[in-house]
């Protein structure tokens, strides 16, 4: 009976898989997410106790504090912002609210699996725009636009995960505009660009007032280096962010993580800021070690590494296993398809871990020359 009652997007549907399973064994450092390498702020565990005295009453519903601090922060108004329980709540609102069955959804591949899984729910057909390995996936908007008719939505990931590759504000806008004159929605995610210096060149949060048809997401969990604390937000023009409100999950966010956030916004920017110059420095350094060690690797636009591991000769499953038997997990990228079966992702971190990644990585190669998988 169940079987019948169940939707027909639920009977066929798989759970989406991420980076960051330590749950099995916590000894193992995690190179496979990527998040602020200092960690929390070392004041998080204070935050908490703080936030946490008025936990008898409900929270917040419509978070009026963690909105102003935002707003300020970005210089905007707070009225096209909405906050949800990680960008992820988010990326699912957006489905929710925005698409229906049958329509049309435009995606680059491989890209962030949130955005395909919260689609299908919703019974959307995917229309896979496939980044060209060849221009070292790059996007190339002229492309993803040729494939935007009768499309009721766009996404596009901001340096793309898992490739790590960076489309420049301009490029984004054009997309952005021709989406417009054909009636696409425009799915931006900024999350990863954050711990990036070019963060602010890139950033098109200030356009969201002049294009009712854009809406980015940003998030507390990779500049704060919180994934376990649930706080994301999203930026559309106010029509936008109305719908979305109507639709949301009431008391989405606890009292905790409404209050925990107001103070990392305010009051933790060094933290951020002191990362994203450490993981410049450190990119540099990491890539020629790096390549030494696995041949030609393209430098990452972003704060991870997207590695071919054709030199290797192995996929992304026995590299992930290589690597965990000397205690370090990196993302196996065979469940972002195909195409990514040979590539593997890792993240940068503080001299001394990218140490001991390096370490890994040569007795991994060791392991893998002599045959020991
Ligand atoms: C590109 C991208 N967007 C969004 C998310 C969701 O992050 P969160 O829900 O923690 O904000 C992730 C998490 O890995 C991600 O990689």
């Amino acid at each position: 009976m169940i079987d019948k009652a169940v939707r027909p997007e639920i009977r066929s549907m798989t759970r989406p898989r991420h980076g960051g399973d330590v749950w099995n064994d916590l000894s193992v450092k995690d190179y496979s997410s990527n998040i602020n390498p200092f960690g929390p702020p070392s004041m998080l565990g204070q935050y908490i106790s703080e936030a946490a005295i008025d936990l008898h009453c409900y929270p917040d519903d419509s978070c009026t504090q963690l909105k102003d601090a935002i707003a300020s922060h970005y210089e905007t108004n707070v009225e096209n912002i909405i906050v949800g329980a990680g960008s992820s709540e988010l990326i699912r609102l957006f489905a929710e609210v925005f698409i229906s069955r049958g329509d049309r959804v435009v995606m680059p591949s491989p890209t962030f699996s949130e955005y395909g899984f919260g689609c299908n729910l919703m019974g959307a057909e995917l229309i896979e725009y496939t980044l060209p390995r060849e221009q070292n996936f790059d996007l190339n908007v002229t492309d993803l636009s040729n494939q935007l008719s009768g499309a009721k939505a766009v996404y596009v990931c901001n340096p793309n995960n898992p490739t790590g590759r960076m489309t420049d504000k301009n490029d984004i806008l054009r997309l952005i505009e021709e989406a417009a004159r054909k009636e696409t929605l425009v799915f931006l995610d900024e999350t990863l660009l954050e711990l990036s210096s070019r963060s602010s060149e890139l950033s098109l949060v200030s356009e969201v007032e002049n294009y009712e048809n854009l809406f980015i997401i940003r998030s507390f969990t990779k500049s704060f280096a919180m994934p376990g604390i649930r706080v994301g937000y999203g930026f559309g023009s106010k029509e936008m962010i109305n719908y979305l409100e109507a639709g949301r999950l009431t008391w989405n966010l606890g009292i905790i993580e409404q209050r925990v956030a107001i103070r990392l916004i305010e009051e933790e920017q060094d933290h951020v800021a002191a990362a994203v110059n450490m993981l410049d420095e450190e990119k540099l350094r990491m890539h020629s070690k790096v390549e030494r060690l696995m041949g030609e690797v393209p430098m990452p636009d972003s704060y991870f590494f997207f590695a071919p591991l054709n030199h290797l000769g192995i996929s992304s499953s026995e590299f992930r296993s290589a690597m965990l038997r000397h205690g370090v997990l990196v993302r196996d990228c065979s469940s972002f398809g195909n195409i990514c079966s040979q590539y593997t992702r890792f993240c940068i971190k503080t001299p001394d871990k990218n140490d001991e990644f390096l370490d890994a990585l040569s007795r991994a190669i060791d392991d893998i020359g002599e045959g020991r998988l």
